[in-house]
């Protein structure tokens, strides 16, 4: 009982009783959606869950300090916001050693280009930071939230593994894991989940996940699951004995009950808190009211939808912010903040320069709807054929590469580091 006063749990209560009064948006890691049309309110997401806003000096600290510029992710608010992340930088000046960890729910087969984003960030993150990287794919969590058999969940997890890999990241400093295959032969693992366990009660975890009298026992226990990859010590085999070794999570930001449980837990366990760069959402076809989901195949773009089906889905179902008309449009204009292939270009297109035009253009009623979703096409056609052929090389070979426990390059390599 007294453990249920300390100070930061109370600030986990604090924040989930805000979260359960004043708000219409509804995220957490099991549903996102909003009434508005320009999607979830991000600013009131961030004083909600108590996580800091990306700041413009963040990133031009960050620019400084890699010599890279920042991802078009990071600079277009995409990634926008963050738990020490400054401390990433700090550690990454030092020439001080850190790694990445991110994950994924293998909830089906079917994976979409809202699924690649973070895992296309935290790549470039790979690169631009040289660190080691670990993929958690949760088969155990799919099993108790959703009807499927066991042996689907590590099926599901295994070809996911394989669109991962496609993204093309590098074998000798990613380690890719399933929660069913590493618990089982990794004890060090299983020791923090039981550590975690002890620290956390069903009152606190009523409050950070809306667990309640009728969730299976299993749901209860299964956030210290995906907490521990957040410490250094479940990976003896790539850190040895190294205990204090930080992570930075890359996650969309529903994920961030989760870490707000580790964050809190971690000291107590004498682990570094992890930190966390948070990503808003990838909208739906229809709109910007819900994220996209692999359950209804109308709603996203998936991973291997032929070019046709990209163009028929783009032109049929994103929705548009355009006038009703012609005329209309041209003369009231259109509404970027609406209209959904804007919003992809937003986290697709490149170049700086060419999307404020189309904003510009599109918003002054001088480019058609029509116009945004061929840009769009053109553009997703190529991303996702590519990963198509990426994906058809990978094999049961490859797959063993990448989820065999084994040492990573970890050495810190920031040469201009002062040592
Ligand atoms: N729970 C996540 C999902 O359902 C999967 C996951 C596990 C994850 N560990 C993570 C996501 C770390 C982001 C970061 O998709």
């Amino acid at each position: 009982m007294a453990d249920e006063k300390s100070i930061e749990q109370m600030s986990l209560n604090d924040n989930s009783a805000v979260a359960a009064s004043a708000i219409e948006d509804v995220v957490d890691p099991w549903n996102v959606s909003t009434s508005s049309a320009t999607g979830v309110d991000y600013d009131k997401l961030i004083t909600r869950f108590g996580s800091s806003k990306v700041q413009p000096a963040l990133i031009e600290r960050f620019e400084t300090v890699t010599g890279h510029r920042a991802h078009h992710l990071l600079r277009r608010g995409i990634f926008f916001s963050h738990r020490e992340f400054d401390n990433i930088l700090t550690l990454h000046e030092k020439g001080k050693p850190f790694y990445l960890y991110t994950g994924r729910g293998p909830s089906s087969e079917a994976m979409h280009i809202g699924h690649l984003i973070p895992f296309i960030f935290t790549k470039w993150l790979q690169e631009v930071f040289d660190v080691p990287l670990v993929i958690q794919l949760t088969d155990d969590e799919k099993f108790l939230w959703k009807d499927l058999k066991l042996e689907e969940c590590r099926r599901l997890a295994k070809e996911n593994i394989k669109d991962i890999i496609a993204i093309g990241f590098d074998p000798a400093k990613t380690f890719i894991f399933t929660d069913f295959d590493y618990m089982s032969s990794v004890p060090e693992f299983y020791r923090n989940v039981i550590r975690v366990q002890r620290c956390v009660t069903f009152n606190q975890a009523k409050g950070i996940f809306g667990f309640d009298d009728s969730s299976c026992i299993g749901k209860i226990a299964f956030p210290a699951i995906q907490a521990v990859p957040s410490f250094s010590s479940s990976f003896p085999h790539i850190f040895g004995d190294k205990k204090d070794i930080q992570c930075l999570i890359p996650c969309a930001i529903d994920q961030d009950p989760y870490f707000r449980m580790t964050r809190d837990v971690a000291p107590r366990l004498g682990f570094r808190k992890p930190a966390l760069l948070h990503s808003t959402f990838f909208p739906a076809l229809q709109g910007a009211q819900t994220k996209m989901s692999a359950s209804d195949p109308n709603s996203s773009i998936g991973l291997t939808d032929t070019d046709k089906q990209i163009k028929t889905k783009i032109n049929k179902y994103a929705f548009s912010g355009g006038g009703a008309t012609t005329e209309e449009h041209r003369e009231k204009g259109g509404n970027c903040d609406v209209d959904i292939s804007y919003q992809y270009l937003t986290f697709l297109l490149e170049d700086d320069e060419r999307l404020e035009q189309i904003r510009k253009d599109y918003t002054s009623g001088e480019l058609l709807t029509g116009y945004l979703k061929k840009e769009l096409i053109e553009i997703l056609q190529p991303l996702i054929g590519a990963h198509r052929e990426r994906r058809k090389a990978v094999t049961d070979e490859t797959v063993k590469e990448f989820t065999t426990p084994r040492k990573l390059n970890y050495t810190p390599s920031n040469p201009t580091a002062a040592s």
